[in-house]
């Protein structure tokens, strides 16, 4: 496990906002309340903001939500929290870029569940799973790592919009190399059906 994402948030300060962030605002087509979850410090809540949204901004390290906080920017709340405590509200767009597959095993279930449950109608979750060929995939790493199928499995009650399987060499952002396998995702929840 990691000591401290220090390094971590020095290098992603001023990095552009996810891609898949990007794409899944384009996808909602219009502002409203937003989640971002492991927010660290703050790269995706910055394009969050200035596109519109209001912002809850969620992450355990205090360095992060400091951060984030000393924006004193209107439309952000910072909340330091694990997900595991974090009590969720109803968001029409939630963004956990690189975050999930912290969550232990024994919980990343029943929080997925609670996240799903927190979207809006038509509501759109961005993230990624991590799968089992990942190199931090080792005994005594509590982080989630899914198969194809049992990440297809938690998505099952979301529309998917996005679902792209990278397993491949690459590096960390602090440059060390690494085997990536990581579920890109982006799902939408389904509206309920009109009683006429
Ligand atoms: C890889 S970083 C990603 C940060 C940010 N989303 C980005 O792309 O720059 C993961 C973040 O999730 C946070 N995190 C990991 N597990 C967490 C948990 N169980 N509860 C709350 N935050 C968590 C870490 O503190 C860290 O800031």
């Amino acid at each position: 496990m990691r000591k401290s994402w220090d390094h971590f948030y020095q290098l992603t300060q001023d990095k552009s906002p996810s891609a898949g962030l990007v794409k899944a605002i384009s996808l909602l087509g219009h502002t409203g309340e937003a989640l971002d979850l492991g927010c660290g410090v703050g790269r995706d809540t910055r394009y969050l903001l200035a596109q519109g949204f209001q912002v809850t901004a969620v992450d355990r390290e205090a360095k992060a939500i400091v951060t984030l906080a000393s924006l004193s920017t209107p439309h952000l709340y910072p909340v330091q929290s694990t997900f595991e405590d974090f009590t969720f509200a109803s968001y029409a767009l939630i963004n956990a870029h690189f975050a999930l597959p912290f969550l232990q095993t024994g919980v990343f279930s029943t929080v997925f569940a609670r996240l799903k449950r927190s979207l809006k109608p038509d509501g759109i979750f961005v993230g990624q799973f991590f799968g089992i060929h990942d190199t931090w995939n080792v005994a005594g790493n509590p982080m989630t790592f899914l198969t194809r199928e049992q990440a297809l499995a938690e998505l099952v009650d979301l529309k998917i919009m996005e679902f792209e399987e990278e397993d491949a060499d690459g590096e960390t952002a602090e440059g060390t190399t690494k085997h990536w396998h990581v579920f890109h995702i982006i799902v939408c929840k389904h509206s309920p059906p009109k009683i006429e």
